[in-house]
């Protein structure tokens, strides 16, 4: 892996694999990497010629009393777990290439963001969008991967390339777990060992939904009730929402009768945790 500051260090070389045919896959991150990463950095690997794995902890998309300034980071030891997945570069931006002096243009999708984590953290996905957008500027590629586990940050990306017709396609991937279940994320690295023993039974809720769910269950008021009982166990983690929403739209239904995602949200002790399943009648 090489470690890069500046997409001019890697845009020629690029260029010359995409002239000669073959494909370019993006990896973007914010650091800090886990198993979760290396899953999507595995699969680009598979799918293209050259890997690029972004590292830059976005600024834009913390809100003013969030964890901008502790979110872990050290890029000597996601150098080495690039490595060890065999990516081609470890594209780690300083902020003025991202955001140059003066910048004042941001993208803001006004529909889906409204809801679930973008009712909670204004101006969030503005930063992801507006960050997701400029990376792929600055790498060009022809798929970049994302996580599952960030779903309305996937369907909005999604649905940014679909809007604004962008030449990229984006590449959901399956959230990694640990065995007992917590979805990996870097933010599990702030939890103490008492919240990390409970915090399982965020995706326990979410599996209870589901078997019922895969039961035959439809109505999405009994789905997300079955999922509230189980997080009203676990009272350290105070949920922000638990919500059944339609895939495409992220719109609320009566009626689970199209591909749907069932999401929550939660502090467990200072830590902002999320997850989700996909509710599919259609499979
Ligand atoms: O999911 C993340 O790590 C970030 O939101 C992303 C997509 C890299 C944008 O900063």
């Amino acid at each position: 892996v090489k470690i890069v500051h500046k997409a001019s260090e890697f845009r020629d070389h690029l260029w010359g694999v995409q002239k000669q045919g073959f494909a370019v896959g993006f990896v973007p991150t914010m650091g800090a990497l886990h198993e979760g990463h290396l899953s999507l950095i595995r699969r680009s690997k598979a799918e293209n010629a050259v890997t690029v794995v972004s590292v830059f902890v976005n600024p834009t998309q913390f809100g003013p009393n969030e964890d901008f300034d502790r979110y872990p980071r050290d890029l000597e030891r996601d150098a080495k777990l690039a490595l060890s997945e065999k990516a081609d570069f470890l594209y780690a931006p300083e902020s003025p290439e991202i955001y140059r002096s003066g910048f004042s243009t941001y993208i803001e999708e006004t529909a889906l963001s409204r809801v679930l984590c973008g009712a909670h953290r204004p101006g969030h996905f503005r930063g992801v969008l507006t960050v997701v957008f400029r990376l792929f500027n600055l790498v060009r590629p022809d798929r970049a991967y994302f996580g599952r586990k960030d779903a309305q940050q996937l369907r909005l990306i999604e649905k940014m390339a679909e809007d604004l017709g962008l030449d990229v396609e984006i590449a959901a991937c399956p959230t990694v777990r640990d065995p007992d279940g917590l979805a990996m994320s870097s933010r599990n690295a702030y939890l103490v060992e008492e919240e990390r023993a409970v915090a399982p039974r965020i995706y326990g809720a979410l599996r209870a939904a589901e078997a019922a769910f895969d039961a035959g269950e439809r109505r999405s008021d009994r789905l997300v009730d079955l999922a509230r009982a189980v997080l009203a166990a676990c009272p350290s983690f105070s949920v922000q929402y638990l919500e059944l929403r339609t895939w495409r739209d992220l719109a609320e239904a009566d009626v689970v009768s199209e591909r749907s995602v069932l999401a929550v949200a939660g502090v467990l002790g200072k830590t902002r945790l999320i997850d989700n399943v996909i509710l599919d009648p259609t499979r």
